[in-house]
């Protein structure tokens, strides 16, 4: 019995970890599931389908440009799609694949790669 209590606090202490673990990547590692094809392993704009593009996708870690964006347009690019912001089509909308709560994370996570 007494091990079964061990067992069961390890299993407990094991699932916690993980939920932490798990919540403070998201971002991370939705950006490099759904964004590095086109923006880049770096965020850089140099991903795998850029060179065929016609429209560069945006460098990320440009803090000049990045700059100039809110949050509110980077939100509605991410959410709707560029062309919600009378940007390029090339950029995908993503509300069918991130929840709000995610695109806002990737917001914060824009503001890590830019610096700004
Ligand atoms: C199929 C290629 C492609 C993928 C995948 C992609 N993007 Fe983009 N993205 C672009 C292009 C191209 C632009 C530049 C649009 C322009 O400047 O007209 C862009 C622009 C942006 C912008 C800036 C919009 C602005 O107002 O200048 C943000 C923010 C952005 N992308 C975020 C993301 C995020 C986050 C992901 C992943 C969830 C992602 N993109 C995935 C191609 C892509």
């Amino acid at each position: 019995m007494k091990k079964m209590g061990i067992f069961l606090a390890f299993l407990f202490l094991g699932l916690m970890i993980e939920t932490f673990a798990i919540a403070h990547e998201t971002a991370e590692d939705n950006y490099k599931m759904y964004c590095f094809q086109c923006h880049g392993s770096r965020g850089n704009g140099t991903g795998i389908n850029a060179p065929f593009l016609t429209v560069a996708p945006r460098d990320h870690t440009n803090t000049t440009e990045m700059k100039k964006l809110t949050d509110e347009s980077m939100f509605t690019a991410i959410k709707e799609g560029g062309v919600a912001v009378s940007k390029s089509s090339f950029m995908p909308p993503w509300k069918s694949i991130l929840t709000d709560d995610e695109i806002k994370d990737m917001v914060k996570h824009l503001h890590k790669l830019c610096k700004c």
